[in-house]
């Protein structure tokens, strides 16, 4: 049973301040470009309809600009930790939970040595992807997604859960500086590595052509489907929630 009801982001923005709403999404134009924009954010909509932990955990989420998932999870009673590579003001009056401007592949010590196998459950919405391309103007780094999910699996603790999501397509292709898409032998090796799926789910993140009809933004489509899709835009989302149920087989090496 999902802990955050679906229409969440709804009644946050409702409660949420003008100010707050706009410090969301950088050079948004306007709070209710923000909203729209909200709102029709399916890889959050999927990431809540899914996240499944206890209230009280620790939850560390990568790449936490431009959403307001932290601050939702910290309002329902979780311990969240965002981590970030840009700026962002933890003075803002929604930003509620605890903020972390770092290079996830080289986090501060101290934060490691405390933190290192101890996180109950670890998201990151639309964010490796992007990982060591230079999106963000960092330099270019052909496996930095790798390192991230290697990251993620080194900070759980064992029996955690993490929840990704990234473009799919039929072949992996990488867009320096934009965004990596993944097939199903990339998404393997690079982002599931040692961990156990527990559920894989394909889903269109606008509306878009395929197969000769009208899909719409959400539709959800089965493995086979997605491992046909060109990676066009607008992409083809697959949503993991994966299992860390043991040390790595390569941890003793
Ligand atoms: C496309 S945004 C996605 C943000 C948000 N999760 C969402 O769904 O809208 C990718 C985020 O990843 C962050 N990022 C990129 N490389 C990073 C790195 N090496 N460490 C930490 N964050 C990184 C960027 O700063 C950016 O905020």
């Amino acid at each position: 049973m999902p802990c955050i009801p679906k229409n969440i982001i709804d009644k946050y923005i409702k409660n949420v301040s003008l100010d707050a709403l706009l410090s969301i999404i950088e050079n948004a134009e306007s709070p209710e470009a923000v909203k729209d924009c909200l709102r029709e954010d399916m890889d959050v909509d999927v990431f809540l309809d899914n996240f499944d932990e206890p209230i009280n955990s620790v939850v560390l989420e990568v790449g936490s600009h431009d959403e307001p998932v932290a601050n939702i999870l910290a309002d329902a009673g979780y311990k969240v930790i965002g981590v970030d590579l840009r700026h962002y003001d933890k003075n803002l009056p929604n930003c509620n939970y605890e903020f972390i401007q770092s290079d996830f592949n080289s986090l501060p010590n101290e934060f490691i040595k405390i933190n290192l196998g101890n996180i109950d459950s670890i998201f990151s919405l639309s964010a490796i992807e992007h990982f060591g391309l230079g999106t963000y103007l960092e330099h270019y780094h052909a496996y930095y997604d790798v390192l991230a999910t290697r990251q993620m699996w080194n900070l759980l603790k064992v029996g955690g859960t993490a929840y990704i999501t990234v473009p799919f397509g039929n072949k992996f292709i990488e867009f320096v500086p934009h965004w990596r898409i993944y097939d199903m032998k990339s998404l393997q090796e690079r982002v599931i590595q040692d961990f156990q799926v527990e559920e894989m789910l394909f889903f269109f993140s606008g509306e878009t052509d395929f197969d000769g009809k009208l899909a719409t933004t959400g539709q959800v489509v089965t493995k086979e489907e997605a491992m046909q899709y060109s990676g066009r835009l607008p992409h083809l989302t697959v949503f993991l929630k994966l299992r860390k149920i043991s040390i790595s087989r390569f941890s003793s090496l």
